[in-house]
């Protein structure tokens, strides 16, 4: 038996691309599929000005294969330095979709973000004004916080102080996984959106530490009890527009991943719509992944969604994914759910 599903293509609203060779290899496993992704900026050193986006931007594009088509809408890492004529002239001229707030510390390349918010409040309020959307990375740093707990915090000490400071301003919560965090998209509406990621759909932190730690199921922010992936998987299959996807796809090479101080990211380009696919129609759901996947995200954004269409088929025979892709960096391990998957 085989069954098919046609969506418009989808995009991929927070993914990590990387540069040099790692992009080389990573950005195909993502242009197969995606028609657009925001490509975060935290590289070594981060995108920060319209003139590094707009070099990255080339770079991207340089890298991308023959015949593939591929739109990355590139963001602006803020700092404490940010100018805010810089943000809107990279905003007017098309080169930056929008800015990205990581709280310093909080993950991968963030000792550049923000420490005093009181110091971005410029160029806060200069996006407010101009309607670009600012992406945060949702979690607080400090010590006394449990790192399980770094996402509520951030809602209610550093996201709605902002919020309410702000006016107009339109957020996107990155990458959420906590019941909170939907909870908290649901009761304010139209300036605020959300994505999920496909590994916070599939798994809770007992995929991480029970039976052997797994570094590959390792990623920030760390995966939640298991009542809230089932809050997650409820919100992403709801067909709110307010949630949508973005991956969160982040590579590292398989040393150091697998390392006594392992990077945090789960790499899932390459499967990421069959499994998705597998998730919806467990929930009964599957009428509602073009929403999320293809419609929601684009609505947000104020752009129009892709003109053309992919088909997910389902057959008897599980899908066998490639368990790595080689990048010129090394191995990186593809994201693997731990049941078998019908789709591709
Ligand atoms: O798991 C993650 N990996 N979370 C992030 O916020 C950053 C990302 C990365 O860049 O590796
Ligand atoms: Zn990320």
């Amino acid at each position: 038996m085989t069954r098919t599903l046609t969506i418009r293509r989808p995009d991929d609203w927070h993914l990590h691309l990387r540069d040099g060779a790692m992009m080389e290899a990573v950005l195909p496993e993502t242009a197969r599929t995606f028609g657009r992704a925001i490509v975060m900026p935290n590289l070594v050193p981060p995108v920060v000005t319209g003139a590094q986006a707009a070099a990255y931007r080339d770079r991207i594009l340089k890298a991308l294969p023959e015949g593939m088509s591929f739109d990355p809408l590139m963001v602006l890492y803020l700092t404490e330095d940010t100018d805010p004529e810089d943000v809107a002239r990279a905003h007017a001229s098309g080169i930056a979709t929008s800015v990205k707030l990581y709280p310093a510390g909080a993950t991968t390349n963030s000792a550049s973000g923000v420490r005093d918010f009181d110091r971005v409040r410029p160029v806060l309020e200069k996006m407010a004004e101009i309607g670009m959307p600012l992406c945060t990375h949702g979690e607080v740093t400090d010590h006394d916080i449990d790192i399980f707990d770094r996402e509520a915090v951030f809602i209610d000490r550093v996201l709605d102080p902002i919020r309410r400071a702000t006016p107009g301003l339109r957020v996107v919560m990155e990458h959420i996984t906590t019941a909170q965090a939907a909870d908290y998209v649901r009761a304010h509406d139209s300036d605020l959106g959300a994505t999920i990621t496909t590994h916070h759909l599939i798994i809770n932190r007992n995929h991480i530490l029970v039976g052997g730690i797994k570094p590959h199921y390792y990623c920030l922010p760390v995966a939640k009890r298991e009542e809230h992936r089932q809050a997650l998987v409820a919100a992403a299959t709801s067909g709110d527009a307010r949630f949508f996807l973005g991956t969160d796809s982040a590579p590292h090479p398989d040393e150091l991943k697998e390392h006594a101080c392992g990077c945090a990211g789960c790499f899932t380009a390459t499967n990421t719509m069959p499994l998705l696919a597998h998730v919806f129609e467990a929930a009964d759901a599957l009428d509602k992944l073009e929403g999320f996947a293809s419609l929601h995200g684009p609505a947000f954004y104020g752009l129009a969604p892709n003109d053309d269409t992919i088909t997910l088929t389902k057959s008897d025979q599980a899908t066998a994914f490639p368990a790595k892709i080689e990048s010129g960096a090394g191995p990186v391990t593809v994201f693997d759910p731990g049941f078998p998957v019908y789709w591709s």
